[in-house]
């Protein structure tokens, strides 16, 4: 099966579309890793999915139905978008808070998360109390988060507090990431790395000019880069 070509997605990537260091960079790397061909009523949950670029790859990918959920952003403003794109029939924007979701019992295929899990699922038994219930036996789950690497465990708030404020505890180390998702009889396999994308991801961002972009730049060197990455976790489910 090929891999994922972002040439491809170009046009669709803009300051507009861009919430942070480049999704589409984190979800090659989530694609590339196991490339994932589905039937067009197959349902997968793009979460956290911000202004659905990540969830307008999927669908072209994987030729899944995508439910595109953010809770920041409306799904009125992502429907007009979809629209704009061509996939409205395909990827269906849905605007629900991750603690407290309303779909169906093993209704998922597969869930793809980028840049977003860090904010609501940081504590242990997350994952098998409020997501594991909506993936089908033998799904997947790909998650892509900024996270500190794993000799600075445990120093977020002397390194990050500067850049990140009162946000310094989201960022975890994989090491810490593969506790929280933890064991369960339904999982059959957690793989947890530190992503190979980070440069790419931030020089994309960082070539952005607005106020997040620009404050991230000055901290780039001194704080991001040294102490930083991006975390990615695979999750295969009986
Ligand atoms: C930094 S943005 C990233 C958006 C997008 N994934 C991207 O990379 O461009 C983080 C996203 O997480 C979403 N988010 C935060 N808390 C959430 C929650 N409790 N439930 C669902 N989404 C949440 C926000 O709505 C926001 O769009």
């Amino acid at each position: 099966m090929s891999l994922l070509d972002i040439s491809n997605y170009s046009k669709y990537i803009s300051e507009e579309t861009m919430m942070g260091p480049s999704c589409i960079r984190i979800l090659e790397e989530l694609l590339n890793k196991c490339p994932l061909r589905f039937n067009s009523d197959d349902l997968v949950l793009d979460l956290g999915c911000g202004k659905g670029l990540t969830s307008l790859v999927i669908a072209k990918e994987t030729g899944a139905k995508v439910y595109a959920n953010d809770l920041w952003i409306s799904s009125e403003e992502n429907k007009e978008r979809f629209i704009k794109w061509g996939v409205d029939k395909q990827v269906i924007p849905i605007c629900e808070d991750a603690n407290n979701f309303h779909f169906e019992r093993k209704q998922f295929k597969a869930l793809f998360s980028v840049d977003s899990y860090h904010y609501f699922a940081g504590t242990k038994g997350f994952f098998e109390k409020k997501i594991m219930p909506f993936i089908k036996d033998g799904g997947v789950a790909f998650i892509g988060v900024p996270g500190i690497k794993d000799q600075f465990e445990g120093h977020a708030k002397e390194l990050l507090f500067g850049w990140l404020g009162e946000d310094y505890y989201m960022f975890k180390s994989p090491k810490l990431w593969k506790e929280l998702i933890g064991v369960s009889d339904s999982i059959e396999l957690v793989n947890i790395w530190e992503m190979g994308c980070f440069d790419k991801a931030w020089s994309e961002w960082l070539a952005v000019d607005n106020k997040f972009a620009n404050c991230d730049k000055k901290y780039f060197d001194t704080v991001i880069r040294p102490y930083t990455c991006f975390v990615g976790i695979e999750v295969k489910l009986r």
